[in-house]
């Protein structure tokens, strides 16, 4: 099968020396980029900007900001069978980049900010029929966010990890998520290193895809 996997955080430009962007380190999706490969799987891996080495065998497409993601995605999705969306995708982005840097001046300093496409929330409207996974980062009411998110964009599965716990989530060794399908089972998963939740992720996805004994 081929796996198309998003990972890290964006960099949106304000000018030629700045940016806004996220706490996101890339391990999540580079562990389940990893683990398709390890699988036996085709990976595609668009990737923002990260200090990961690219996973053996797995082909990386860097990109820098949400609407080179974005423009990656599109063009790397037809033949996709499992697209999993890992990146941290700044939600807004400046609404002007300055072509020269930004001096200071005394006062305070506003900036207008305008939204980023939600490539997720794009993809079905975009004719995707594959198998679609979308990640739920939240730090209150977790399974009622993840399950809107989930109907909202059209997943097969969410997975869902609470932020405001101490030791995982963004840029963490460990995570501990929870899974949502859409036929509503949820799966809570106990805290484990990314790597070996990625390995379960894609175990748990390609059975959910293919019951076993069909
Ligand atoms: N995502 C994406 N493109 C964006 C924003 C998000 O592909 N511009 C994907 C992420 O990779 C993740 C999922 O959407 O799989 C969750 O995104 P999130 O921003 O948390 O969802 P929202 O619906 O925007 O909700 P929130 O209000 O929490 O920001």
């Amino acid at each position: 099968m081929h796996f198309l996997v998003t990972a890290g955080p964006t960099r949106e430009p304000l000018d030629p020396v700045r940016y806004l962007s996220n706490r996101s380190s890339g391990k999540m999706g580079y562990a389940i980029a990893g683990a398709a490969r390890r699988a036996g799987h085709a990976v595609t891996l668009v990737s923002g900007p990260v200090s990961l080495p690219a996973p053996e065998g797995v082909q990386v497409v860097s990109v820098t900001t949400g609407q080179e993601m974005l423009m990656a995605v599109q063009e790397n999705l037809p033949g996709v069978d499992v697209a999993i969306f890992a990146a941290a995708v700044a939600d807004y982005r400046p609404a002007v980049i300055a072509p020269e840097k930004i001096k200071k001046s005394p006062g305070n300093w506003t900036l207008e900010l305008e939204p980023v496409t939600d490539i997720l929330g794009s993809v079905r409207e975009g004719g995707f029929q594959g198998y679609l996974v979308g990640f739920a980062a939240e730090t209150s009411h977790l399974l009622e966010n993840a399950r809107g998110k989930l109907q909202r964009k059209g997943c097969n599965l969410v997975v869902a990890n609470d932020v405001s716990q101490p030791g995982t989530g963004f840029d963490a060794p460990e995570n501990e998520i929870t899974l949502l399908f859409a036929d509503g089972r949820v799966n809570s998963l106990p805290r484990a290193p990314k790597t070996e939740l990625a390995e379960i992720l894609v175990g748990v996805l390609l059975e959910d895809m293919i019951p076993s004994g069909s």
